[in-house]
């Protein structure tokens, strides 16, 4: 079978695996029908994820047909149409069972990390029972891939964590795909208004598109004057960290009013400084989160009920096989003004 293939940093190749095949009980082989790239597979190509081994194939999210199944797998059977989480829950050990799969001592996040991904024609899928979803037949597909990883990760690390409320002014910084499905769950709660803060152009005018009352270039460095002006100076109920940069996280602090809450989603490379002088007394919580893609049942109700459409983020389309050109793309993101692409197979 044809697969995307992590060769060491900067090197990714489609090349000829070897077809995956049922290897414990609890196994599924899925034959992936739609996939995407996410932000992470580009930071696993820069070399930033050293769990990645050279060899890997990457993917993380899609959807697709059962192929074959364990002796141990009851709830799927070859032919049904599936959504594969980007979090493999066993269902069974401590942290699975405190609601915290991302944490499972069995899987949590492993698909095109330490085990072989869904960028490929099949993909070996452990804990099948619990790691994935029956597809809803009729469902819009490309919106089906969203709820492998982007959705859930806004919803469960921004908004909820964030405690976004009736009435609260919301800041969300950073406008990709994950700042953008916080975006599309924030309204589930009707904040009064959704600040979006980025640094592209045409991704602010997809939050506003997207619901964003207002959005705030911070090209020039003024973000932090733009939004305090913007609340009278009170500052935001909740600020989401959508980037995973210090100068982000910094600004979250900076904005944030009495009693706000911070929710961090980006990851972190790098140390990032905590205004605790400046914060000590302000009432405020500050939260951080692996996604555990446990709101994924709930989010797909909300999808199939029309109430969120995330197939909006989907940009372009390309065959599994040009999924090359698909990195190209999806990698100059500002310059070909993509959000999220998705990979058909055949
Ligand atoms: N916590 C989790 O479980 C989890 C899961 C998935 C992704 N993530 C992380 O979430 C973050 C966002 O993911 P994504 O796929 O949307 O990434 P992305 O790179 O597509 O989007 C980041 C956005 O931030 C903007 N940006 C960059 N620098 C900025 C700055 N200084 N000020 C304002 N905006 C700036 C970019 O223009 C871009 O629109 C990443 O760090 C990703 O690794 C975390
Ligand atoms: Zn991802
Ligand atoms: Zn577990």
């Amino acid at each position: 079978m044809q697969a995307l293939v992590y060769r060491g940093p900067g090197q990714k190749a489609l090349e000829e695996m070897p077809k995956p095949v049922v290897r414990l009980p609890t196994d599924a082989v899925v034959r992936v029908t739609r996939t995407t790239i996410c932000g992470t597979d580009l930071h696993i190509m820069k070399g930033d994820l050293p769990t990645v081994a050279a060899g890997r194939i990457l993917g993380h999210e899609g959807i697709g047909t059962i192929d074959a199944v364990g002796a141990g797998v009851t709830r799927f059977h070859p032919g049904d149409r599936v959504l594969i989480s980007c979090i493999t829950a066993c269902g069974k050990c401590e942290y699975c069972r405190r609601a915290m799969p991302s944490h499972c001592t069995d899987g949590g996040w492993i698909l095109g990390n330490t085990i072989d991904g869904t960028q490929a024609e099949f993909v070996r899928i452990p804990h099948a029972d619990t790691s994935l979803y029956p597809l809803p037949p009729g469902a819009d597909e490309d919106a089906m891939v969203m709820l492998s990883d982007i959705l859930p990760t806004g919803y469960e690390c921004g908004v909820l964590n964030g405690h976004v409320q009736p009435g609260d002014t919301v800041a969300i910084v950073g406008a990709g795909p994950v700042g953008l499905a916080a975006l599309l769950t924030a309204q589930f709660y009707t904040p009064a208004r959704i600040i979006v803060i980025d640094l592209d152009d045409n991704r602010l005018r997809v939050a506003q598109q997207f619901g964003a009352t207002e959005v705030v270039n911070s090209t020039d460095g003024h973000a932090v004057e733009r939004v305090m002006r913007l609340t009278a100076g009170q500052g935001v109920d909740v600020a989401i960290e959508a980037v995973g940069l210090a100068g982000t996280f910094a600004l979250c602090q900076d904005i944030i009013g009495v009693g706000g809450h911070l929710a961090n989603i980006g990851v972190h490379g790098t140390s990032v400084t905590l205004h605790l002088e400046k914060l000590w007394s302000q009432n405020i919580t500050i939260t951080t989160r692996l996604v555990d893609a446990v709101t994924t049942p709930l989010l797909l109700k909300t999808v199939l009920a029309g109430k969120i459409a995330p197939q909006k983020l989907v940009t372009h389309h390309f065959k599994l096989a040009d999924i090359l050109q698909a990195y190209d793309t999806f990698g100059n993101a500002g310059r070909e003004q993509a959000l999220k692409v998705i990979l058909t197979n055949p």
